[in-house]
Parts: C-alpha cells; sequence; structure tokens
C-alpha cells in the first residue's frame, strides 16, 4: 500500500479482522477510476451467467448485470490488476490468507438491474476467498449491496460510490444488490486459494 494509504488501512484491517468485511472510501485513485470507467465502455459487456449451467431464463431471474472480465488488456486494467496484487500481497503478510490469484470482471447494472441473494463461494467446494467490489460511480437511489449474516439477518447497507471498495469473506455472507435505479458501474472480483491436492487439478468455481 502506498504511504498515506498504511494508516488508514491498519483502521480497516481491524475492522474486516473482527467482522469479516470492510468497507473502504476513496480506495482508488481519481485518475485510475476515471480511466477504468472508460475502458469499461470500450467492452463488449454480455449478460452475465450464474455457475456453469448458462440457462438465461434462469439466470435472468437471479441477476440481470452485463459484464466482462479483465484481462490486463488495457493500461487501466493493468493499474486495477496491480493494485489488487498489492493488496493481496499485504492480505496474506497480515492474515496468511494464503491468496493466490485474483480474477475481476466489469459489471454494468442498468435501470431495474439486480443481483438477488447468493453467495459467492460455497464451504469447501470452491477457492474462492475473499471477494472484491469496487464502484466506479456514485448512484444517488437505487443498485444498494446488502451484507447478510450466516442467520440472514441484514448487517450493512452500502451504497455504491466512486472509488470505494468493499471486501468481504466469500463464502461467509449472503449478499444483494438492489434493482438499480441510477445506471451503476462495477468491478466485481475474487481472490482465490490454490486446492490443487494431490496432483488433482482444481476445477474452480
Ligand atoms: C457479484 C456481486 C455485488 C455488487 O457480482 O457477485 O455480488 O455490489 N456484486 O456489485
Ligand atoms: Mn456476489
Amino acid at each position: 500500500m502506498s504511504q498515506p494509504a498504511n494508516t488508514a488501512f491498519s483502521e480497516l484491517a481491524d475492522h474486516f479482522y473482527q467482522h469479516g468485511w470492510v468497507w473502504v472510501p476513496q480506495f482508488l485513485p481519481t485518475a485510475l477510476n476515471h480511466a477504468l470507467l472508460e475502458d469499461l465502455h470500450l467492452q463488449a459487456l454480455q449478460q452475465a451467467g450464474v455457475g456453469r449451467q448458462q440457462d438465461h431464463n434462469v439466470n435472468a431471474q437471479i441477476r440481470r448485470d452485463q459484464t466482462a472480465w479483465l484481462d490486463g488488456r488495457s493500461l487501466a486494467q493493468q493499474g486495477y490488476l496491480a493494485m489488487m496484487a498489492e493488496l493481496q500481497q499485504w492480505f496474506n503478510q497480515r492474515f496468511f490468507m494464503g491468496l493466490f490469484d485474483f480474477e475481476c470482471h466489469y459489471a454494468r447494472y442498468q435501470q431495474g438491474d439486480f443481483y438477488q441473494k447468493h453467495v459467492d463461494a460455497f464451504r469447501g467446494r470452491s477457492n474462492r476467498v475473499l471477494t472484491t467490489v469496487s464502484y466506479l460511480n456514485s448512484v444517488t437511489q437505487g443498485g444498494e449491496l446488502q451484507l447478510f449474516d450466516e442467520e440472514e439477518q441484514l448487517l450493512t447497507t452500502i451504497k455504491p460510490e466512486a472509488a470505494g471498495l468493499v471486501i468481504f469473506e466469500s463464502e461467509r455472507f449472503p449478499h444483494q444488490v438492489l434493482p438499480a435505479i441510477d445506471e451503476r458501474f462495477s468491478i466485481a472480483g475474487w481472490f482465490r486459494r490454490n486446492n490443487s491436492l494431490n496432483g488433482l487439478v482444481d476445477p474452480g468455481s
């Protein structure tokens, strides 16, 4: 992490350690946020899928966002992936999490789009360890992210704010995106652990 971010980050680390999730306002430098938003608009966004089955009728009842995976093809993407690589190292040093790699996609929610309550990883069956969502624009209404505890009690409601980042343990928190009113742009990502054992190839999630 850069110097000024360092101080703020130790408080954020405490929050993450105690709760398993944390909201980091102003995570992205403004210039990078703008570059990512421009880059997002150059991508061919596709109707998002859920799991491995690509039954789009079923999917549309669960989620309606449009996505494009980042692969480092632009400077903006490289900048973002570099920041997340630093974050990965920081989590590994601080919490011994054994994070191994990172995957992420742009997402656009247009008016009425939502993502129903879900978890990003099933205990013992996935290598997704930490979920990250960076918000690329601020909304005035709609599109809030809600996190729930394991008893399905609402923990927090996060209103997307440009440059803000939310991080949470992927297995632990059911969450949902309320129907968007303002258009909403984000990057959803997952730090993964390498679950390969005894020479078996990790099938992924
Ligand atoms: C996801 C997700 C939350 C958000 O893409 O899996 O839960 O706030 N996104 O965009
Ligand atoms: Mn999710």
